[in-house]
């Protein structure tokens, strides 16, 4: 139980949970939402209120077990079950699960009447258990940490514009409109709503000088959030790439053609692969259609369907070659038998290997025209296929 609620299970009962658990709270949130709605008809508001009934008592199941599986948890290894429990429970992901507990607990304990106008609130806090479909999040976590002197510096600038702004408007429209611009406080409204582009219009400066400091506000607003969507955005995708290649480095002892070369070889290959994960029965590549790209698998095995017949190819081999070397159309149809992990080499960084790499491109090369052999009809001897 505890590895389906895993908000990374790949397994087909996670995604299952996961589905499940989105749609339920979709549901919680659209009824709660509805039922604030005046004069819905009696029998809606029933359905209502029963829908979400129905979702709090299933996150409280939730809770219980993400409680009570708590220690499997590898972080809480070596500490007793009591403690783990405690541990998760006073983490984000436990508190957060604790607020959809919170309606059942205190309409049930008579603390809440059901009809009370704070039940919608709490249940509106379940918005906060949509983070579980988002492990993203963590990513951005690290890239705030990671980007924290970057980000501050444009803080800082933002800051800086913003006091300097309400001051020079403070200073040059206070006379003309003392109710809006008579002190910097009351100005700092004005700059933090021209500088973040919002723009409400309720507030605008009079005198000349002042509209020519709100347009250096303006476009300083613009210049800023550029700045920070380029180091937010740089941040995601360096951290995004640092964690593909771990992932890829991972799987790619599991390829005997990768494991002889050396580590300086192997970490410039790691960069350019990409692992994908595959279900059991799907067509990896279709006969005839263009090739962009050979795939290793890493685990899992395929089933290449050739004119003549089938052929297997277990972990530790590779397909789609031909259609790189040959530059031809696909020469068959590859499905996977099994869930099947594929380590992914575009077209483009496979020319490059070539280049590099010779003596792994001439293993490929062989293969290669060993199956060419084998699909004419003429047996070449055998190498692990
Ligand atoms: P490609 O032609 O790009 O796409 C289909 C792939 O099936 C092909 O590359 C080979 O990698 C693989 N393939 C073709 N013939 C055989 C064979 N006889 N044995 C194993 N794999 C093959």
């Amino acid at each position: 139980m505890y590895a389906v609620l895993r908000p990374s299970d790949p397994g087909h009962a996670g995604r299952q949970w996961r589905a499940f658990h989105l749609i339920a709270l979709a549901a919680g949130l659209l009824a709660v939402a509805l039922l604030s709605v005046e004069g819905l008809p009696p029998g809606l508001d029933q359905f209502l209120t029963v829908i979400v009934e129905v979702v709090a008592i299933v996150f409280f199941a939730e809770y219980i077990i993400r409680l009570w599986t708590a220690p499997e948890a590898a972080r809480f290894a070596g500490l007793s079950d009591g403690m783990a429990r405690l541990r998760w429970a006073l983490s984000g992901n436990g508190l957060i699960g604790l607020l959809a507990v919170v309606p059942i607990a205190a309409v049930s304990s008579g603390t809440v009447h059901p009809d009370s106008d704070w039940l919608p609130i709490f249940c509106v806090l379940w918005i906060l258990k949509l983070s579980i479909h988002a492990p993203a999040l963590n990513t951005l976590a690290r890239v705030i940490v990671n980007e924290r002197a970057s980000l501050a510096s444009v803080v800082i600038i933002f800051i800086t514009v913003l006091v300097t702004a309400a001051t020079f408007t403070h200073l040059l429209e206070r006379h003309e409109q003392p109710q809006v611009f008579g002190s910097i406080p009351d100005a700092l409204w004005w700059a933090v709503v021209t500088l973040t582009t919002t723009g409400y219009g309720d507030v605008v400066p009079h005198t000349v000088a002042g509209k020519m400091v709100g347009s250096v506000v303006m476009v300083s607003g613009i210049l800023v959030l550029a700045l920070m969507t380029g180091i937010l955005a740089t941040g995601f995708a360096e951290e995004e790439r640092r964690r593909e290649y771990l992932r890829v480095w991972d799987q790619v002892t599991r390829v005997p053609l990768f494991t002889q070369l050396g580590t300086v070889t192997l970490s410039e290959i790691v960069s350019k692969l990409r692992v994908r994960h595959y279900p059991a029965r799907i067509v990896v590549v279709r006969r005839d259609e263009p090739g962009d790209s050979m795939f290793f698998i890493s685990e899992g095995q395929v089933e290449v369907r050739l004119p003549r017949g089938s052929v297997t190819l277990e972990q530790g081999g590779f397909f789609g070659e031909m259609a790189l070397l040959d530059r031809l159309p696909r020469s068959a149809t590859v499905v996977t038998s099994q869930p099947t992990t594929l380590l992914v080499l575009y077209a483009s960084d496979f020319y490059e290997i070539a280049a590099n790499i010779p003596s792994l491109v001439e293993a490929v090369e062989h293969e290669a025209r060993r199956r060419r052999a084998e699909n004419q009809g003429r047996a070449m001897p055998t190498e692990a296929s």
